[in-house]
């Protein structure tokens, strides 16, 4: 649904250049809620005012919907009419709303609709349905400054809705909000991407954000993109730092001659008992050291560091047990020095939350 590729930014900033994007290729499936994470200066903005050619790349492509959005004439406000309209099928949510305080909620969302060049009827009704889909219908007539900051972002993206976009674009749609409000506006988005089939691209830098909505996920690093994947994907990627942070877990051995694994748990195998069938099976007791579980995308999903009693040797059935149920097994440290070469310790990373 989205497409970039190669795609470079460099601003020319007092005289200095600065290089946003690095050749970045991004490919977001269509109907699927895809987070970009990275620090601060990473280039996250300037990727998704890339995709919407709010800003025009130095050099690559954007492809949105099976469109070049890169071959069209303009850039900004002085978009041709082709860009123009494929813009308005690009909805975009922004952190700090951008409503116009002089216009009633209606208004805010009936904009859009009036450079749409829609009738005033036209535009009313429209404006209070989507108001309706995303819980406002009772607040048309109010000011943006009687509302909290999660109504304030509801009208934003009813705004982002008039024209009936395929995609959505958000960035730090939920960063000026307290923690359930965050919440209830991600799972509003979740929403309008299962109900509408909408394609969302969402910048954040807050790993629970990824976790909470994402179905896929990439990590930006100094204007590139250095992981990406579905999160199951991710999470069955041994060594995958964006993983680590979203299912961090700590813990170490009670004491030497025991064995430490992290288990991963996706898929089908994650709905099972296992700790308790590989205890009860080899009738060993285990230790649960830390772990990190969640549901994404209605999935459980997650990991778990156990320790079992004995060297890595003594453990190599329990093991294969684990793996021949669908779960990863890595292991984190053993007492004995042949641990083998094909499964080295990963580096786990606390991450503050
Ligand atoms: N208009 C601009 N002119 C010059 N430099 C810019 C411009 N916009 C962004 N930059 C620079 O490009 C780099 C990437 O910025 P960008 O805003 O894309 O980062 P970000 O990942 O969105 O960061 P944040 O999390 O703080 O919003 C930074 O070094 C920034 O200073
Ligand atoms: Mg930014």
């Amino acid at each position: 649904m989205i497409t970039t590729s190669g795609l470079t930014k460099v601003y020319q900033s007092r005289g200095r250049e600065v290089t946003a994007l690095d050749g970045v290729d991004l490919h977001v499936r269509e109907g699927e809620v895809y987070g970009v994470i990275g620090q601060s200066g990473a280039g996250k903005s300037s990727l998704i005012r890339c995709v919407n050619l709010l800003e025009r790349p130095t050099s690559g492509t954007v492809t949105v919907a099976g469109q070049d959005l890169t071959a069209l004439a303009g850039r900004g406000r002085r978009a041709g009419k082709e860009l123009r309209r494929a813009r308005s099928r690009i909805g975009m949510v922004f952190q700090h709303f951008n409503l116009l305080d002089s216009r009633t909620v209606r208004d805010n969302v009936e904009l859009p609709l009036e450079i749409l060049g829609l009738s005033g009827q036209a535009r009313t009704r429209k404006a209070l349905e989507l108001l309706d889909l995303v819980g406002l219908a009772d607040k048309a007539k109010a000011y943006p400054g009687q509302l909290s900051g999660g109504q304030k972002q509801r009208v934003g993206i009813a705004r982002a809705l008039a024209g009936d976009p395929e995609v959505l674009l958000s960035d730090e749609a939920t960063s000026a909000l307290d923690p359930e409000t965050t919440r209830s506006i991600l799972q509003l988005l979740r929403d309008l991407n299962q109900e509408l089939g909408l394609t969302v691209l969402l910048i954040t830098h807050e790993m629970d954000v990824v976790k909470t909505v994402c179905d896929s996920a990439a990590l930006m690093k100094k204007g590139r993109i250095v992981e990406s994947g579905t999160v199951g994907a991710l999470l069955a990627t041994p060594g995958s730092e964006l993983a680590h942070e979203l299912f961090p877990v700590g813990g170490t051995a009670s004491g030497p001659g025991s064995t430490v694994v992290d288990v991963t748990f996706h898929g089908e195998a994650a709905a099972q008992p296992v700790i308790s069938q590989l205890s009860r099976t080899y009738n060993i007791d285990i230790s649960i050291l830390g772990a990190a579980m969640d549901t994404v995308g209605g999935k459980q999903i997650g990991r778990m560091r156990i320790e079992l009693p004995g060297r890595f040797e003594e453990n190599v059935v329990p093991i294969g047990f684990l793996r021949e149920q669908g779960l990863q097994a890595e292991i984190v440290e053993a007492a004995s020095v042949g641990v083998p070469a094909q499964t080295p310790a990963p580096i786990t990373k606390e991450v503050a939350k």
